[in-house]
Protein backbone atom coordinates (compact mmCIF):
# COMPACT_ATOMS: atom_id res chain seq x y z
CA UNK A 1 0.00 0.00 0.00
CA UNK A 2 1.54 3.47 -0.88
CA UNK A 3 0.78 5.36 2.35
CA UNK A 4 2.76 2.49 4.27
CA UNK A 5 5.38 2.49 1.75
CA UNK A 6 6.12 5.78 1.69
CA UNK A 7 6.81 6.58 5.30
CA UNK A 8 8.36 3.24 5.43
CA UNK A 9 10.97 4.20 2.53
CA UNK A 10 11.93 7.82 4.09
CA UNK A 11 12.63 5.90 7.62
CA UNK A 12 15.43 3.84 5.67
CA UNK A 13 17.05 6.93 4.62
CA UNK A 14 18.35 7.12 8.38
CA UNK A 15 19.94 4.09 8.14
CA UNK A 16 23.35 4.51 7.92
CA UNK A 17 27.15 2.71 7.25
CA UNK A 18 28.17 0.46 9.76
CA UNK A 19 24.56 0.55 12.22
CA UNK A 20 23.06 -2.17 13.73
CA UNK A 21 19.46 -2.12 12.74
CA UNK A 22 15.94 -3.52 14.40
CA UNK A 23 13.87 -4.35 11.73
CA UNK A 24 10.01 -4.89 12.34
CA UNK A 25 7.31 -6.79 11.34
CA UNK A 26 4.07 -6.23 9.40
CA UNK A 27 3.14 -4.84 6.02
CA UNK A 28 4.68 -1.53 6.57
CA UNK A 29 7.84 -3.05 7.89
CA UNK A 30 7.57 -5.07 4.66
CA UNK A 31 8.94 -1.79 2.95
CA UNK A 32 11.18 -0.97 5.06
CA UNK A 33 12.35 -4.64 5.03
CA UNK A 34 12.64 -4.02 1.19
CA UNK A 35 14.67 -0.62 0.73
CA UNK A 36 16.91 -1.83 3.33
CA UNK A 37 17.59 -4.67 1.26
CA UNK A 38 17.65 -3.03 -2.00
CA UNK A 39 20.18 -0.26 -0.13
CA UNK A 40 22.79 -3.65 1.18
CA UNK A 41 22.51 -4.63 -3.05
CA UNK A 42 23.90 -0.64 -3.62
CA UNK A 43 26.74 -1.40 -0.79
CA UNK A 44 25.28 -0.36 2.45
CA UNK A 45 26.51 -2.48 5.33
CA UNK A 46 24.82 -3.11 8.59
CA UNK A 47 24.13 -5.96 10.45
CA UNK A 48 20.35 -6.19 11.74
CA UNK A 49 18.36 -8.23 14.00
CA UNK A 50 14.51 -9.11 13.23
CA UNK A 51 11.72 -8.94 15.46
CA UNK A 52 10.14 -12.27 14.07
CA UNK A 53 10.54 -14.94 12.00
CA UNK A 54 8.82 -13.86 9.11
CA UNK A 55 10.86 -10.99 8.87
CA UNK A 56 13.99 -12.61 9.70
CA UNK A 57 13.49 -14.59 6.45
CA UNK A 58 12.44 -11.94 4.60
CA UNK A 59 15.67 -9.96 5.32
CA UNK A 60 17.79 -13.34 4.78
CA UNK A 61 16.04 -13.64 1.59
CA UNK A 62 17.31 -9.79 0.41
CA UNK A 63 20.77 -10.74 1.42
CA UNK A 64 20.68 -8.10 4.44
CA UNK A 65 23.06 -9.94 7.40
CA UNK A 66 21.40 -10.99 10.45
CA UNK A 67 23.50 -11.54 14.26
CA UNK A 68 22.70 -12.94 16.66
CA UNK A 69 21.47 -11.23 19.94
CA UNK A 70 24.69 -12.74 21.81
CA UNK A 71 26.68 -10.85 18.85
CA UNK A 72 24.76 -7.78 20.19
CA UNK A 73 28.05 -5.88 22.39
CA UNK A 74 26.01 -2.46 22.31
CA UNK A 75 22.44 -1.00 21.90
CA UNK A 76 20.61 -1.07 18.58
CA UNK A 77 21.39 1.89 16.74
CA UNK A 78 17.63 2.01 15.12
CA UNK A 79 14.86 0.34 14.78
CA UNK A 80 12.22 0.66 12.70
CA UNK A 81 8.58 -0.99 12.95
CA UNK A 82 5.04 -0.24 12.56
CA UNK A 83 2.21 0.12 15.10
CA UNK A 84 -1.51 -0.02 15.39
CA UNK A 85 -2.13 3.10 16.67
CA UNK A 86 -0.38 6.18 17.63
CA UNK A 87 -1.64 8.60 20.45
CA UNK A 88 -0.80 12.35 20.08
CA UNK A 89 2.05 11.85 22.26
CA UNK A 90 3.90 8.88 20.42
CA UNK A 91 2.07 6.47 22.49
CA UNK A 92 1.62 3.03 20.50
CA UNK A 93 -0.46 -0.12 20.30
CA UNK A 94 1.35 -3.09 18.72
CA UNK A 95 0.90 -6.50 18.51
CA UNK A 96 -1.57 -6.60 15.35
CA UNK A 97 0.86 -8.97 13.64
CA UNK A 98 1.33 -10.85 16.90
CA UNK A 99 4.91 -9.97 17.03
CA UNK A 100 4.76 -7.44 20.05
CA UNK A 101 7.17 -9.43 22.63
CA UNK A 102 9.90 -9.49 20.17
CA UNK A 103 8.94 -5.83 19.06
CA UNK A 104 9.41 -4.78 22.39
CA UNK A 105 12.63 -6.42 23.41
CA UNK A 106 14.08 -5.25 20.19
CA UNK A 107 12.46 -1.48 20.97
CA UNK A 108 13.80 -1.44 24.42
CA UNK A 109 17.52 -2.31 23.33
CA UNK A 110 17.55 0.06 20.86
CA UNK A 111 18.53 3.88 20.96
CA UNK A 112 16.18 4.88 18.38
CA UNK A 113 13.23 3.79 17.45
CA UNK A 114 11.10 4.89 14.41
CA UNK A 115 7.45 4.31 14.20
CA UNK A 116 6.10 3.65 10.45
CA UNK A 117 2.56 4.11 9.67
CA UNK A 118 -0.29 5.70 7.42
CA UNK A 119 -2.35 8.09 8.27
CA UNK A 120 -5.40 6.09 9.40
CA UNK A 121 -3.05 4.79 12.58
CA UNK A 122 -3.02 8.07 14.38
CA UNK A 123 -5.72 8.63 17.13
CA UNK A 124 -6.26 10.93 19.82
CA UNK A 125 -6.13 8.03 22.51
CA UNK A 126 -5.49 4.54 22.72
CA UNK A 127 -7.85 1.64 22.99
CA UNK A 128 -10.26 1.53 19.53
CA UNK A 129 -7.75 -0.77 18.48
CA UNK A 130 -8.27 -4.15 20.98
CA UNK A 131 -4.90 -4.19 22.78
CA UNK A 132 -2.58 -7.42 21.84
CA UNK A 133 -1.80 -9.19 25.22
CA UNK A 134 0.64 -12.26 25.09
CA UNK A 135 -0.27 -15.15 27.51
CA UNK A 136 1.38 -18.31 28.11
CA UNK A 137 -0.76 -21.35 27.83
CA UNK A 138 -0.85 -22.71 30.89
CA UNK A 139 -3.38 -21.70 32.74
CA UNK A 140 -4.78 -19.27 29.99
CA UNK A 141 -8.46 -19.26 31.45
CA UNK A 142 -7.00 -17.67 34.81
CA UNK A 143 -4.79 -15.36 32.84
CA UNK A 144 -8.08 -14.34 30.93
CA UNK A 145 -9.76 -13.79 34.12
CA UNK A 146 -7.45 -11.71 35.39
CA UNK A 147 -7.71 -9.49 32.55
CA UNK A 148 -11.16 -9.32 32.67
CA UNK A 149 -10.91 -7.62 36.22
CA UNK A 150 -8.82 -4.91 34.87
CA UNK A 151 -12.04 -4.15 33.03
CA UNK A 152 -11.45 -5.47 29.54
CA UNK A 153 -13.64 -7.80 27.18
CA UNK A 154 -10.45 -10.53 26.01
CA UNK A 155 -10.70 -12.77 22.88
CA UNK A 156 -8.09 -15.59 22.41
CA UNK A 157 -7.01 -14.42 19.23
CA UNK A 158 -7.74 -17.95 16.75
CA UNK A 159 -6.14 -18.83 13.10
CA UNK A 160 -8.70 -20.51 11.28
CA UNK A 161 -9.75 -23.17 13.62
CA UNK A 162 -6.85 -23.43 15.58
CA UNK A 163 -5.60 -20.80 18.23
CA UNK A 164 -2.75 -18.35 17.08
CA UNK A 165 0.41 -19.14 18.60
CA UNK A 166 3.33 -16.63 18.71
CA UNK A 167 6.98 -17.02 17.70
CA UNK A 168 7.34 -18.09 21.23
CA UNK A 169 4.62 -20.84 21.30
CA UNK A 170 1.84 -18.52 23.40
CA UNK A 171 -1.41 -17.16 22.52
CA UNK A 172 -2.59 -13.74 22.26
CA UNK A 173 -5.40 -12.17 23.97
CA UNK A 174 -7.08 -9.24 22.31
CA UNK A 175 -8.26 -7.20 24.45
CA UNK A 176 -11.13 -4.62 23.70
CA UNK A 177 -10.88 -1.81 26.88
CA UNK A 178 -12.06 0.93 24.97
CA UNK A 179 -10.45 4.56 26.03
CA UNK A 180 -6.84 4.19 27.58
CA UNK A 181 -6.44 6.91 30.08
CA UNK A 182 -3.37 5.90 31.85
CA UNK A 183 -1.36 3.60 29.09
CA UNK A 184 1.96 3.17 31.33
CA UNK A 185 0.01 2.31 34.22
CA UNK A 186 -2.02 -0.11 31.89
CA UNK A 187 1.15 -1.34 30.80
CA UNK A 188 2.55 -2.51 34.28
CA UNK A 189 -0.79 -3.57 35.75
CA UNK A 190 -0.84 -6.11 33.00
CA UNK A 191 2.46 -7.26 33.09
CA UNK A 192 1.57 -7.80 37.02
CA UNK A 193 -0.28 -10.42 36.13
CA UNK A 194 1.26 -14.10 36.51
CA UNK A 195 0.94 -15.82 33.01
CA UNK A 196 1.00 -12.39 31.02
CA UNK A 197 4.05 -12.56 29.07
CA UNK A 198 3.80 -8.96 27.76
CA UNK A 199 1.57 -6.53 26.43
CA UNK A 200 1.00 -4.27 23.11
CA UNK A 201 1.48 -0.65 24.93
CA UNK A 202 4.39 0.96 24.03
CA UNK A 203 4.99 4.10 26.28
CA UNK A 204 6.98 6.34 25.45
CA UNK A 205 9.75 4.49 23.44
CA UNK A 206 9.01 5.95 19.75
CA UNK A 207 11.64 8.86 19.42
CA UNK A 208 9.95 9.92 16.01
CA UNK A 209 6.83 8.61 14.00
CA UNK A 210 6.49 8.78 10.27
CA UNK A 211 3.18 8.93 8.74
CA UNK A 212 2.45 8.79 5.15
CA UNK A 213 -0.58 10.22 3.74
CA UNK A 214 -3.61 9.32 1.62
CA UNK A 215 -2.19 12.55 -0.54
CA UNK A 216 1.41 11.02 -0.94
CA UNK A 217 2.98 13.62 1.42
CA UNK A 218 4.84 12.38 4.56
CA UNK A 219 5.01 13.42 7.51
CA UNK A 220 7.46 12.94 10.79
CA UNK A 221 6.34 13.70 14.19
C1 LIG B 1 3.05 -6.62 14.60
C2 LIG B 1 2.89 -5.16 14.81
C3 LIG B 1 2.76 -4.31 13.60
O1 LIG B 1 3.75 -3.36 13.64
C4 LIG B 1 1.42 -3.66 13.63
O2 LIG B 1 0.44 -4.67 13.73
C5 LIG B 1 1.18 -2.84 12.37
O3 LIG B 1 1.07 -3.69 11.28
P1 LIG B 1 0.89 -3.16 9.80
O4 LIG B 1 2.12 -2.39 9.45
O5 LIG B 1 0.71 -4.42 9.00
O6 LIG B 1 -0.35 -2.30 9.77
O7 LIG B 1 2.88 -4.67 15.90
O8 LIG B 1 3.04 -7.32 15.82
Amino acid sequence: METKRIAAERAVEYIEDGMVVGLGTGSTAYWAIQKIGARVKEGLRIKALATSIESEAMAEALGIPIIPFAELSGPIDLTIDGADEVDSISNLIKGGGGALLREKIVAKASDRMIVIVDQSKLVTHLGDFPLPVEVVPFGNELTVRHLIGLGCEPVIRMKGEERFLTDNGNYIADCAFGRIMEPGRLEMQLNGIPGVVDNGLFVQMASKVIVGYDNGEVGEL
